[in-house]
């Protein structure tokens, strides 16, 4: 396997960034293809912990090529706030490729991002306010600004003039302050001037690495249930997250990717609004959120937590492919007397397994549990499947069972070296 794609399969927050940065150590290239700065990524080694929002997490391992294909939205400044941490703590950013094609995220768009959600009121969708919506709305407008935009005083002058004739007019119904057309050409202009050394054509450097039988890593920010398409819309990202974007994202054809990694917490947590059917509250719920650190990278909120949901994960692997299962924090589950999986869902007296189009609808969904004896031991040392308790050994056989997809591996801790390899997606 030489081409293999890192896919949350909840709603984000699965332990992307450790798989990533665990299995970087054997690619040669690793890929991040949508969203932007509200991704946070967090990789723990030798003691260190790093937290990355637009760089792969690839970037820790040296010699890994490291880019930003087309389908993502970067902002500048939190692009050079990430890489300038990066060198000083002594690590090459020489080898950062951005995608000509991807689109610039400013400032203009978390301002955006902000009115659009007070004007939701009571229904905001619980953003990370780092202006993703507004960004990809403008992309799918055909009035947003791409990195190559960005390399030419002229073409610049007439892409900015374009957009901001939009945004100033979406700014003032706001009541907020138009943008200065002025002050914000120089600012691009200068952007473009220190992203040069990075944008190129990532589409034909990635096309020639398949060719050359490089090994390839595709990390996927958020996860499968904040897909704009196939997520609990609208209370969703605004890129898809799924291992079926990537061809479109990178530049790349369909046939080039082998293997899907979906990546799934023991549990299931979510940050933001929206439909959550294995939601727990209370004293159980916070337990395990302290346990798990659950609380946001990017915003530092609590986690909302609920148990595992077997129907997510089913969906998730139905639409992307999953080829086998990273199942993390297991460790957070020690200690759990009974341990509930929902396997189905109970709506107007019918089970039902699929997730629904409509929110009214899955709001209604009741959890169909099994319950499973839980394990006392504690895990975060086990280097192999058979060290495992007995019952944590269950719970996993139990979820390959139950979605039909084997568990290629599983993580007992935020370290890289806490991490138990059953099948190497890259050596199958
Ligand atoms: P990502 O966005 O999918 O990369 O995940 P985050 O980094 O936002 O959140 C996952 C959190 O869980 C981070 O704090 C990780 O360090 C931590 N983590 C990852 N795997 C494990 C694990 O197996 N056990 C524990 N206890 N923590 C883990
Ligand atoms: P990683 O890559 C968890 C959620 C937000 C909100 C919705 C829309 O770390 O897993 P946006 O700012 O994208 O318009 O917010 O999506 N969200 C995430 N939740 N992990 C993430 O990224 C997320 N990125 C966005 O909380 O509900
Ligand atoms: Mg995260």
């Amino acid at each position: 396997m030489k081409r293999v794609v890192i896919e949350g399969s909840q709603w984000g927050d699965e332990g992307k960034g450790k798989i990533t940065d665990y299995f970087s150590g054997k690619a040669d290239v690793v890929v991040r293809f949508q969203g932007g700065n509200n991704a946070g990524h967090t990789i723990v080694f030798d003691g260190k912990k790093f937290a990355v929002r637009l760089l792969p997490s690839g970037i820790f391992h040296k010699g890994v090529v490291c880019v930003l294909a087309s389908g993502m939205v970067i902002s500048p400044s939190g692009f050079f706030e990430e890489v300038d941490a990066l060198k000083k703590a002594g690590i090459d950013v020489s080898r950062i490729k951005i995608s000509d094609r991807a689109s610039v995220l400013l400032d203009y768009h978390k301002l955006l991002d902000g009115a659009n959600e007070r004007a939701l009121s009571g229904n905001k969708i619980g953003t990370t306010g780092r202006g993703i919506g507004p960004c990809y709305t403008d992309k799918a407008s055909r009035i947003g600004l791409r990195m190559c935009d960005l390399l030419d005083a002229k073409t610049l002058r007439k892409c900015l003039e374009r957009t901001l004739q939009f945004k100033n007019r979406e700014l003032k119904s706001y009541g907020l302050e138009p943008v200065d057309f002025d002050t914000m050409y120089k600012e691009c202009l200068k952007y473009g001037k220190k992203l040069k050394p990075y944008i190129t054509d990532t589409s034909v450097f990635l096309q020639n690495e398949i060719k050359k039988g490089s090994k390839i890593l595709f990390e996927g920010a958020q996860g499968a249930m904040l897909c704009l398409t196939h997520g609990t819309y609208p209370y969703v990202t605004c890129s898809s997250p799924m291992s079926v974007s990537v061809p479109l994202s990178c530049g790349i054809p369909p046939r080039s990717i082998d293997y899907v990694l979906g990546i799934a917490k023991a549990y299931t947590t979510r940050v933001g609004e929206g439909p959550f059917p294995t939601e727990l509250f209370g004293a159980f719920a916070d337990e395990l959120r302290e346990r798990g650190h659950e609380y946001g990278t990017v915003t530092k909120r609590p986690r909302r937590i609920g148990w595992l949901d077997i129907n997510i994960l089913n969906h998730c692997a139905r639409i992307s492919g999953v080829d086998g299962w990273a199942l993390t924090l297991l460790d957070v589950l020690t200690g759990v007397d009974k341990i509930n999986i929902c396997v189905g869902y109970n709506y107007k007296g019918k089970t039902v397994t699929t997730i629904p189009a409509t929110l009214e609808e899955y709001q209604a969904y009741k959890p169909i549990y099994i319950t499973m004896d839980g394990w006392k031991k504690d895990i975060s040392n086990v280097k192999s499947f058979e060290e495992l308790p007995k019952n944590a050994q269950k719970y996993l056989k139990k979820i390959e069972k139950l979605t039909n997809v084997p568990i290629a591996l599983f993580s007992v801790g935020p370290d890289r070296e806490q991490t138990v390899i059953l099948h190497d997606p890259f050596e199958d």
